[in-house]
């Protein structure tokens, strides 16, 4: 890609995401009790890429709609996935959320349950003022988009205790809590325009192959990202015992004693954090942070493929940009 396209299309995100910082910055202003709206406020302003409502606008626009037919549906996919990150923080037991505490660290677990469940609600409500064209097919994407995150995340906290989770069901659980949601923002935006039905079929497999290959690279920037750019806190999965792509492709090639490192993990239900290094040595000798790059690669490439069955030629290449922009990120 040409450098003046590259920063084209970084542009078009810049501008994008300082309207979603706006409008979520407004968006529960006014609103009573400040017990439950502040909690909600502080996750939703805090500083995310916004890429969920990214997918929604660039959706739109790529089957000729425009951005401002979509605002109030971005701002509710972002609201939707700020509920799942508070609610996932908690059964994570995560202290840290994009560079802040998290919201059960900054105020208690009971506001955090209900902040998560008041930004799902609200989500609702700007995403009805969107659905004006298809609006039965926008609502029953988000709502099957929000049903799979649960069963995704259902998945993930399931596999923490069963030591056999093979490579294609950790793929089907990542399916589910998080490219079910970037899939759905790449039909919501298409739909709400009034997008063909073959253009929504190639925007929604690119975004499904796209969330592969993004939750993969979270594994990943899990163990191998600075403490400081991530906003998370590193070798987190490891402490919860998660199975991620390492783990289970590091289980699967380790044998003696690196097999019974890791089956410590297991059993142990995680590490502390005084291990981390020596479990990051692990995976770099097994090999297992270059074979999860090289599916990250696969699974951006099939994304390329779906989304260049685009009709509007000419809208491709930006999907390009995010794609590969996505790989090189360090948070
Ligand atoms: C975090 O999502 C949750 C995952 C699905 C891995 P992001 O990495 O998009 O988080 P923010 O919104 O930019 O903080
Ligand atoms: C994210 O998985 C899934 C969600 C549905 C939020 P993770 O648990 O890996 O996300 P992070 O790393 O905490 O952001
Ligand atoms: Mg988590
Ligand atoms: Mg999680
Ligand atoms: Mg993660």
């Amino acid at each position: 890609m040409k450098p003046a396209d590259v920063k084209k299309y970084f542009s078009i995100y810049e501008k994008e995401r300082k309207i979603i910082d706006r409008k979520l910055a407004s968006a529960l202003k006014q609103r009573q009790p400040s017990e439950l709206y502040e909690p909600a406020s502080y996750i939703l302003e805090s500083s995310g890429k916004r890429l969920r409502p990214l997918l929604v606008i660039l959706s739109a626009k790529a089957v000729g709609g425009k951005a401002n037919q979509v605002y109030n549906a971005a701002v509710a996919v972002e609201m939707l996935h700020n509920f799942t990150l508070v609610h996932d923080d908690i059964m994570d037991n995560a202290d840290l959320r994009r560079g802040n505490l998290t919201l059960h660290k900054k105020f208690n677990l009971n506001t955090a349950i209900l902040a998560g469940d008041s930004l799902l609600a609200v989500a609702y409500e700007f995403l009805l003022k969107d659905c004006k064209l298809n609006a039965r097919e926008a609502l029953s994407s988000f709502t099957q988009g929000l049903v799979e995150v649960c069963e995704g995340q259902s998945l993930d906290t399931e596999f923490e205790v069963r030591k056999n989770v093979t490579l294609e069901e950790y793929i089907e659980m990542i399916r589910k809590k998080t490219a079910a949601l970037a899939q759905m923002c790449c039909e919501l935006g298409a739909y709400l325009v009034n997008g063909s039905k073959q253009d929504i079929k190639a925007l929604s497999d690119y975004g499904k192959y796209l969330g592969i290959a993004f939750q993969i690279q979270d594994d990943l920037l899990d163990i191998t990202a600075d403490k400081f750019e991530f906003g998370k806190r590193i070798g987190g999965d490891l402490m919860e015992g998660k199975k991620t792509f390492l783990f289970i492709e590091a289980l699967s090639k380790a044998k003696g004693q690196d097999r019974a490192d890791l089956l410590k993990v297991i059993a142990n239900k995680g590490i502390r954090s005084n291990q981390i290094e020596k479990y990051k040595r692990l995976y770099e000798k097994l090999g297992v942070i270059e074979d999860a790059k090289t599916a990250i690669r696969n699974y951006t490439d099939k994304a390329l493929n779906s989304i260049n069955k685009l009709t509007n030629k000419t809208e491709i290449n930006i999907f390009h940009w995010l794609a590969y922009s996505l790989i090189k990120r360090n948070k």
